[in-house]
């Protein structure tokens, strides 16, 4: 049935990486999609005026901030349960990302939906009703195990997926991981951005700035350990642009994720016995956006190294590292996998 649908060009695989900050869709036409994952309506008439849209998504909806309600549905890494607004966002989401994918007039939809780890256990229901209205045929998976499997790494691999809401590590031992194989830690992006803007206000309680400003600031210069010269921002003080230095607080605000990661990498090996861990450590791999921090690779390699001979490296691209694999999964999967909706 599926097959015959396939050589006919009627079904549209996609991949979805729902992430808190940003989600991506890879589809099996080609388009590669994401968005920043706000969503916004308008407040009232008047807004619905100025912005001349019913529903606005990502960066669009952040700078017409003030006329909509905002949501950010996974914020903390899950649907807030019993709020309908998170899921009518979710929803929207996917039907923009999808839209956004083009697929033919009369084509069915297969879905693979990469969530956190931590949304998976808690709320697959609220994620599958969410999506139900613009798919054919879904299979909700964790984020770390797409970017795994997109990377063919089936056995014998860690996959440490550093987000914005959450660091969700993954084991890969052979079969589809469970429970007990992955990990979620609330230390990963967002988290350095409440470090830095405290770190700052403390550091500059005259000087204006936001959070959106913080991030910013982050992304361009994040690092760990040591890096030649200083990092020098400009932030406006009473109107005027000053000149300010933010190394300390930037390497601070960034090592602070560092002790859990290191812990609970160690951690989830050490329930490995002493073969296999020898063989996972030779293949940790770093994924999500947290892996462009400077000096991150190398500061967990050396951490880790402590315990034995390992190898860390980096996913080539972060930003559709678990929507390609999701995409992937997706075309791979027998048919008995698929729920139909
Ligand atoms: N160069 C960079 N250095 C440090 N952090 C970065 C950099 N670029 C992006 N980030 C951070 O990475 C995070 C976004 O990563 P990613 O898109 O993997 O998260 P997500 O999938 O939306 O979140 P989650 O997986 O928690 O749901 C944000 O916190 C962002 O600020
Ligand atoms: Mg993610």
């Amino acid at each position: 049935m599926k097959q015959k649908e396939i050589e006919k060009g009627n079904i549209l695989f996609v991949g979805i990486d729902l992430g808190t900050s940003r989600s991506s869709i890879s589809a099996s036409n080609g388009a590669r999609e994401w968005i920043e994952s706000y969503v916004g309506w308008p407040k009232d008439f008047i807004a619905m005026q100025v912005v001349g849209k019913p529903v606005l998504f990502g960066e669009e909806a952040l700078k017409h901030r003030l006329s909509l309600d905002l949501c950010r549905p996974l914020e903390h890494g899950v649907i807030k349960e019993g709020i309908e607004k998170s899921e009518d966002a979710v929803k929207e989401i996917i039907r923009h990302l999808i839209e956004l994918a083009k697929p033919a007039p009369d084509q069915k939809i297969y879905a693979v939906v990469g969530v956190p780890a931590d949304t998976l256990k808690v709320n697959k229901l609220a994620i599958r009703k969410a999506v139900s209205e613009s798919v054919h045929s879904l299979m909700v998976v964790s984020e770390p195990f797409s970017v795994a499997y997109g990377l063919n790494l089936l056995n014998n691999a860690v996959v440490i997926d550093i987000g914005a809401g959450t660091t969700d590590l993954c084991i890969m031992h052979g079969t589809i991981p469970t429970e007990e194989d992955q990990k979620t830690i609330l230390t990963a992006g967002d988290y350095i951005d409440e470090q830095l803007y405290s770190y700052l206000i403390e550091k500059y309680p005259n000087s204006k700035f936001n959070k959106n400003m913080v991030r910013q600031f982050k992304e361009k210069f994040s690092f760990v350990r040591d890096i030649p010269g200083e990092i020098r921002v400009e932030i406006p003080v009473d109107g005027k642009p000053v000149m300010h230095d933010v190394t300390n607080e930037v390497k601070r605000a960034c090592e602070s994720i560092l002790p859990a990661l290191v812990e609970t990498t160690t951690e989830m090996i050490a329930r490995f016995d002493p073969e296999f861990q020898v063989k996972i450590k030779s293949n940790i791999v770093l994924a999500g956006g947290g892996s462009l921090i400077k000096g991150i690779r190398e500061y967990l390699h050396d951490a880790l190294k402590e315990y034995g001979p390992c190898n860390v490296t980096c996913v080539e691209d972060p930003l559709f590292a678990g929507s390609n694999g999701a995409l992937k999964l997706a075309q791979d999967m027998p048919e008995k996998y698929w729920e139909p909706l």
